[in-house]
């Protein structure tokens, strides 16, 4: 096929903190299985990442670890774009536009908006309100067709549906209509929290046994795994239900060594918390060995790592800007 027959791909992460195994098995862990048959761009946010405060050193650093995150998790920068968001000025350009295409209404909507102004009272932004704006700009920038997430971000791609809709209604076909691409369900769709199954698991829980991050020490993910919260029966069985702690557990361990649902019920039939706790610790462990190997070796070569971000914005740049020139025209903007 060629490029120009090939669909689009966009997705982005993140870098505000650590990356999760949440993360990985939601997103990224499919982010290289497209990269054969679309056209893939692949971005680190790092302008959504500041709508709550960083500390700017550790955001630079975070940045960087999130490029070499992709590139470990099987990412190829000569098949892939790959970016780091602020690199690229057409995305707040785009958002600016967009934002005059948002109702206040719909934005107010957003659950993600309501969770974090209640997590940070002290900084409710406007930027934390328009965040969805910014997120439906990069998404349209590149005419993407489909934007592999995890379900948390729904709301987030239904809202960037509805504002292509509307300026696509004012000014016929100026956006590709983007579709989310979700994990089935079970099958990474949403990771929950190891030490409350009822919340995703997020690099922000203030309960550090609740998250395994890809660059936790082996020692660390055993122990998170056998403190992992399940249930008072011991049946190792798939029930979201009654027994969420414990399907959570088993959605990761199957994911992480390939193995059916069912088979790992068979596995473990009989046996009981004590014997599976640490058997899924183990899978995780050598599930994430050779991303933090391979993440560690290339921070160390940021020669390297400066190539791939600046080769590319050089390509994100050249695609973004003539959906944005496009943009501009049509509002009725005078050409430079
Ligand atoms: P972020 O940085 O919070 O998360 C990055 C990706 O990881 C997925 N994810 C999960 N999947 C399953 N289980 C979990 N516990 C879990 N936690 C996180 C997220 O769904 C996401 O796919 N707003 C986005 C970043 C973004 C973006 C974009 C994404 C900005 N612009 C354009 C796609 C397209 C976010 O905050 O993701």
């Amino acid at each position: 096929m060629s490029e120009n027959q090939k669909k689009t791909i966009f997705s982005g992460v993140q870098p505000s903190g650590k990356l999760t195994l949440g993360n990985y098995l939601g997103a990224i862990r499919n982010f290289p299985l497209l990269q054969e048959d679309y056209n893939c761009i692949y971005c680190v946010v790092d302008m959504h990442a500041i709508t709550v405060r960083q500390e700017p050193a550790a955001l630079r650093r975070a940045t960087l670890e999130v490029l070499a995150q992709y590139i470990a998790c099987g990412l190829d920068p000569d098949k892939s774009v790959l970016f780091i968001q602020s690199h690229v000025p057409a995305h707040a350009e785009l958002a600016w536009v967009l934002n005059c295409f948002t109702m206040f209404g719909e934005a107010s909507r957003m659950t993600q908006f309501k969770d974090k102004s209640a997590k940070h009272a002290d900084n409710i932004n406007v930027g934390l309100f328009t965040y969805p704006v910014l997120m439906a700009a990069d998404i349209l920038l590149y005419q993407t067709d489909l934007v592999p997430v995890g379900v948390d971000q729904s709301q987030h791609i239904e809202i960037c549906r509805d504002i292509a809709n509307r300026f696509n209604g004012r000014f016929p076909d100026t956006f590709t209509m983007p579709e989310g691409y979700y994990p089935k369900a079970g099958e990474g769709a949403k990771i929950t929290s190891l030490a409350d199954p009822a919340s995703k698991m997020s690099k922000s829980d203030p309960n550090p046994n609740g998250y395994i991050l890809l660059m936790d020490k082996p020692e660390d993910i055993m122990r998170k795994f056998k403190r992992a919260v399940t249930d008072s029966d011991t049946r190792i069985a798939m029930d979201p239900q009654n027994k969420p702690g414990v399907s959570n557990l088993i959605q990761i361990y199957a994911l992480a060594t390939g193995k059916t649902v069912a088979a790992v019920e068979d596995e473990f039939a009989g046996k009981g918390y004590g014997a599976f706790k640490p058997a899924a610790g183990e899978a995780v462990v050598e599930l994430l060995r050779p991303i933090r190997e391979k993440t560690e070796d290339l921070l160390r070569n940021k020669d390297y790592l400066e190539q791939v971000y600046q080769q590319g914005a050089q390509k994100a740049s050249y695609l973004a800007r003539r959906t944005l020139d496009k943009v501009y025209r049509k509002v009725g903007f005078v050409g430079r």
